[in-house]
């Protein structure tokens, strides 16, 4: 079986290879991954260069509905940007590692930053459907770690500190420049892909977490692992099971995403134009 290395690689160089013809130069500075809802971002880049998952031999591919599946490549506000319209989730059956491969690959092809986003239900009673949440950090013990196994020494160190996994400097500025009320939070990953129980969402408040949801946390342990600065934002697209009598389903979980889609499309926006060298 192919190693999870020469995976990596020849996925890296076949995406350098037909980026570097298609857009001579071209450089990621950050790396944006849209969770559910949210893959619309995308669709305002004005010359995107585009990769389908499916075109890049050995690459996860998402069966998600709301998750498109490919990489564009474009300047937003002038920042040369690498994003992800769609990821993979642990629970379509793909280890921690092979979930995080499209992660490694935007860090490898330079993404000096990554901004994370996601859909998630609110485990904290005072937040509100359609809040956005900074993420200040994570718990993510009860998934697997993306760093497990051999460790590829040329991405980063064994045992990587996780003390400041998201970036204060980034935080702080989005919190100053946003012109709406931001939450700020604690994201535990748990495995899905069914929504949780409600005494699962009182064992998460327990815990310290502000909202829950099934990505993200492995993700921005692989970007830190590489010497990534990370950004996740959570959109509150319903209150977790038992926090409020409704139950729960997908197509609302989008339908939410997609009515806070300008405040997230704004705040992503902003922080791209801070950004611009
Ligand atoms: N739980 C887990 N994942 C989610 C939720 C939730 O309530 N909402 C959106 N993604």
């Amino acid at each position: 079986m192919e190693s999870y290395k020469t995976k990596l690689t020849s996925a890296y160089e076949l995406v350098k290879e037909r980026l570097t013809r298609a857009k001579p130069g071209f450089k990621p500075q950050v790396a944006i991954v849209l969770g559910s809802g949210l893959g619309k971002f995308a669709d305002l880049c004005e010359e995107p260069f585009i990769i389908k998952y499916n075109e890049i031999s050995g690459f996860p591919v998402s069966t998600v509905s709301g998750h498109e599946g490919r990489f564009v490549f474009d300047k937003v506000n002038d920042v040369p940007v690498a994003i992800m319209q769609g990821r993979v989730h642990m629970y379509e059956g793909f280890s921690a590692a092979e979930s995080v491969l499209p992660i490694r690959l935007m860090g490898l092809l330079g993404a000096e930053m990554i901004i994370l986003t996601n859909a998630a239900g609110a485990v904290n009673s005072s937040f509100n459907v359609g809040d956005l949440m900074i993420i200040s950090d994570h718990i993510s013990s009860f998934v697997s770690s993306p760093l497990r196994g051999e460790n590829l020494d040329f991405l980063g160190d064994r045992f990587p500190d996780m003390t400041n996994v998201y970036d204060t400097a980034l935080t702080e500025q989005a919190e100053k420049m946003a012109n709406i009320p931001l939450r700020k939070g604690v994201y535990m990953q748990l495995p899905g892909p069914q929504y949780e129980t409600p005494a699962e969402v009182r064992m998460c408040r327990t815990l310290g977490a502000d909202a829950v949801g099934m990505s993200t946390a492995i993700e921005a342990i692989a970007a830190k692992h590489m010497g990534m600065r990370v950004f996740g934002i959570s959109c509150i697209t319903n209150m977790a099971a038992g926090v409020s009598d409704k139950k729960l389903a997908h197509k609302d979980v989008a339908a939410i995403a997609q009515e806070s889609f300008p405040l997230f499309s704004k705040l992503l926006n902003d922080i791209l134009l801070n950004l611009r060298k």
